[in-house]
């Protein structure tokens, strides 16, 4: 209810005399709602990790190498950091999938899945120990038959050497690939933005239409009832009416409300990671504001949050700016060396 709630005067400019001159002091007076609602947005303090896969520096590196590897593919020449490359914010910047077969659906970010509670965009899978085989073994992906994964990495001297510091006592085995990349791919969080540095205190860290958009996210152009929290995200599943055939999450429960709906993407540097949306049918933010504001397509499935906005021109602009504070200062990606080994090891 209170992410509902109407934001009044949110910013109070103290006009104070002194000396004789007038100076325009930034003090900001929050009233006591604004004050909740920021605290509804505050970055949490750690990285949650599962207790059958705790965190580990060797495990973590190890990860970011096998991520980062395209002898994970059976053809040696496509990793995971293929399409979710770090230089396009952990996506790809392509509608569909890579250029080669293409794909059913979009390439999500892996920011900030260390929070997710069911992952891809129907939310089939439920880990992230349990969704890294997927793309590694899926033929259209990297096409690696798992049976001889393990015969394949153990030909690598340097991984025998990281699996067995990573995993003492079980070292190369397809669960522990995937526990290992599961661990890198939770310190892949997205870094502080100007939002937070608002958030925390720092008047001058956005623009005045950049306030103006975050109130209006969470009042009039209802954003934030879907995406909630930190993490611009409630981890939940929506039909906002995109006009594709994709059933979505329709296809795994099969309920009226589920069809069409994909779950909910976080908007931390979302700026960066266009083309939108899980078919990547939208170009740019303007077109997705657009989007919600008038046209979705009218199905019994259509979330009942998402109506005629009426918004103007400026507030749409303000919805745009407000976005633009969530790019990150994300740390550099320092993209590993890896162990040599033979690069025509046979699938
Ligand atoms: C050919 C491109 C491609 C490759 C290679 C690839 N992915 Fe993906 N990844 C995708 C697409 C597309 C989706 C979304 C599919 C869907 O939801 O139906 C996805 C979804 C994900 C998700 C879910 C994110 C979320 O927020 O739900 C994670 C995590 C992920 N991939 C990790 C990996 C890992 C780890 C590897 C390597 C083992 C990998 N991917 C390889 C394209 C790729
Ligand atoms: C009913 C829940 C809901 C509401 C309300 C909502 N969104 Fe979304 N948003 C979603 C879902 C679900 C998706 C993914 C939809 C898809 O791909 O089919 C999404 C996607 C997006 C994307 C694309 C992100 C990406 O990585 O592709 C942006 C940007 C976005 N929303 C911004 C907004 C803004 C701005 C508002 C308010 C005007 C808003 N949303 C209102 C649920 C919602």
């Amino acid at each position: 209810v209170t992410r509902k709630k109407l934001l009044t005067g949110s910013v109070v400019y103290a006009l104070a005399v002194v000396g004789g001159l007038r100076i325009t002091a930034a003090a900001s007076i929050e009233t006591p709602s604004l004050h909740q609602l920021k605290a509804q947005y505050t970055r949490p303090a750690s990285v949650p990790f599962p207790p059958d896969n705790p965190p580990a520096e060797a495990k973590a590196k190890l990860g970011e190498m096998l991520f980062f590897d395209p002898r994970l593919s059976g053809a040696n020449y496509i990793s995971c950091a293929t399409c979710h490359n770090p230089s396009f914010s952990w996506g790809d910047g392509l509608p569909r999938g890579h250029g080669m077969t293409g794909l059913p659906r979009r390439t999500p970010t892996i920011f900030n899945t260390a929070w997710a509670e069911l992952l891809m965009w129907d939310g089939r899978k439920a880990s992230l120990e349990d969704q890294v085989l997927g793309p590694m073994s899926t033929p259209a992906e990297m096409n690696q038959d798992l049976s001889h994964l393990v015969e394949k990495l153990d030909r690598i001297e340097g991984y025998r050497t990281a699996f067995t510091a990573a995993f003492p006592g079980e070292g190369i085995s397809v669960k522990n690939v995937a526990r290992a990349i599961a661990t890198f791919e939770r310190t892949v969080v997205s870094g502080t933005a100007p939002f937070d540095r608002w958030i925390a205190g720092d008047e001058k860290a956005i623009s005045d239409s950049a306030k103006r958009g975050f109130d209006l996210f969470n009042s009039k152009a209802n954003c934030a009832v879907c995406h909630s929290g930190w993490n611009f995200t409630d981890n939940a599943f929506h039909d906002i009416g995109l006009p594709d055939a994709d059933v979505g999450r329709g296809a795994i429960l099969d309920l009226p409300s589920m069809q069409h709906a994909f779950e909910t993407p976080t908007l931390r540097d979302v700026e960066r990671r266009a083309p939108y949306m899980h078919d990547g049918s939208l170009q740019t933010l303007r077109e997705v504001v657009e989007h919600y504001d008038h046209r979705a397509v009218q199905r019994p499935s259509l979330s009942e949050e998402v109506k005629p906005l009426n918004l103007s021109s400026a507030e749409k602009d303000d919805l745009i700016s407000f976005m633009l504070t969530l790019n990150g200062d994300n740390p550099p990606v320092e993209v590993p060396v890896l162990f040599s080994g033979t690069q025509t090891a046979r699938r």
